[in-house]
C-alpha cells in the first residue's frame, strides 16, 4: 500500500493530525485525512485547512477531539443532523470533521439526500479524483493512501478529472471550482470532462441553483490571488451568469492586482468593478438576491459613488 509522508506537513498541522490520528486508535474507528490537504501534499503546496473524515459518529468524535487539544479552538459549530462539525483553531487554520456518508440528488442543483457510509463512499461523492484521495491516520498504517478513483495519478499529471459524468447537472457549483482549479493550479481537463462542462453550460445549468449558492463559489475565484484567467476562461464559456468580463473590467482588475489591498477589502475591490459594470438597478438587485450582509452591500455601494 502507498504511502503519504504526512510529517511534512507544517508542525501546526501535523500535531493536529497526529492527535486525530491517536483518538482514533482509542476509540477503535477509521479515521481519515481526505481532500485539499491531501492534494496539495501531493502537489508540494502548502494548505492550512483540515479536513477529516470518521467512519463514525463525527460530532461525538469532534467533541472528545476538543477535550484533548492543547489549544481550544476559537469557534466550533456541529450540525448534528449532517454529521459535520466545523472548527476554526486560534491560529485561524479550519478544521472540518465528518461523518463519511453516501449522497444521491433527488434533482438537479438541490442538495443532496444523505446517508452514513464508509470511505470509499465518501470519496466518491467528491467533485474531483484531485480530491478523492485519502490518507488513514489510525496508527497501524498513518498515511497509507486509500485512492479508489485514481486521484493520486491525476494530481501527478495536473489533471481535472469528474468522479461521475453527471456532476456538473448534479452540482453546477462544481463549474466554477473546476476552473478556479484549472488556473490556480494550472492543470488540464480530461477530455470527456471538459466536454460534459460545456454540454452542462449548454443545458444552462446554473439554472437550477439559486444566486446565494453561485455566488458562495463565485466568491471564492475573486479571493484568489489572481482571479483574472479564471473569470475570461469563465466569460469564454458563458458561465459568468450575471456579470460581464470586458476590457474595461478588466483594467479594473488590474488596478486591484497592482494595489497593496489584502483580504476581504481585495476580493470586495474584485467584486465592485464588476458590480460597476452593471446598470445601479441591476446591481441593487443583484446584490440583494446574493443575500449580501448589509454592511458589505454598503461598502460595495459606497465604491460605486
Ligand atoms: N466538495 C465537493 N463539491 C462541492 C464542494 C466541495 O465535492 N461543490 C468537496 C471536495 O472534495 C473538497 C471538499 O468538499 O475537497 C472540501 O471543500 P472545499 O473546502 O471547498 O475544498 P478544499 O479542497 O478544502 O479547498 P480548496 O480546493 O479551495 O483548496
Amino acid at each position: 500500500m502507498q504511502t503519504l509522508n504526512l510529517k511534512k506537513l507544517p508542525d501546526e498541522s501535523f500535531k493536529i493530525i497526529r492527535e486525530v490520528g491517536k483518538l482514533a486508535d482509542e476509540k477503535k474507528i477509521p479515521v481519515f485525512l481526505v481532500g485539499g490537504m491531501v492534494r496539495d501534499l501531493i502537489l508540494g503546496r502548502k494548505s492550512l485547512d483540515i479536513d477529516i473524515v470518521v467512519e463514525g459518529d463525527a460530532v461525538l468524535f469532534a467533541s472528545n477531539l476538543v477535550k484533548r487539544l492543547k489549544e481550544k479552538p476559537h469557534k466550533v459549530l456541529a450540525h448534528k443532523k449532517f454529521g459535520t462539525v466545523a472548527i476554526e483553531l486560534l491560529n485561524g487554520v479550519g478544521l472540518d470533521i465528518v461523518t463519511a456518508r453516501r449522497e444521491s440528488y433527488a434533482r438537479p442543483g438541490v442538495l443532496p439526500d444523505v446517508v452514513p457510509g464508509l470511505i470509499a463512499d465518501d470519496l466518491f461523492r467528491r467533485d474531483f479524483t484531485m480530491n478523492a484521495v485519502a490518507a488513514s491516520l489510525n496508527t497501524p498504517e498513518f498515511g497509507a493512501i486509500y485512492d479508489n478513483f485514481d486521484g493520486y495519478a491525476d494530481i501527478q499529471n495536473k489533471i481535472i478529472r469528474v468522479m461521475h459524468y453527471r456532476s456538473f447537472i448534479d452540482d453546477p457549483t462544481r463549474i466554477l471550482r473546476a476552473v478556479r482549479y484549472e488556473k490556480r493550479f494550472d492543470f488540464k481537463f480530461e477530455t470527456k470532462t471538459l466536454a460534459v462542462l460545456k454540454e452542462s453550460m449548454e443545458e444552462n445549468a446554473f439554472r437550477s441553483i439559486t444566486p446565494v449558492r453561485y455566488f458562495g463559489e463565485f466568491k471564492r475565484i475573486l479571493q484568489e490571488e489572481d482571479p483574472r484567467s479564471m473569470l475570461k476562461r469563465l466569460s469564454s464559456m458563458d458561465g459568468l451568469r450575471f456579470f460581464v468580463y470586458d476590457k474595461g473590467v478588466e483594467a479594473g482588475f488590474n488596478e486591484v492586482i497592482h494595489s497593496s489591498l489584502k483580504g476581504d477589502a481585495r476580493w470586495m475591490s474584485f467584486f465592485s468593478v464588476l458590480i460597476a459594470a452593471l446598470d445601479r438597478e441591476s446591481a441593487e438587485e443583484l446584490l440583494v438576491s446574493f443575500n449580501m450582509p448589509r454592511i458589505d452591500k454598503a461598502r460595495i455601494l459606497k465604491r460605486l459613488l
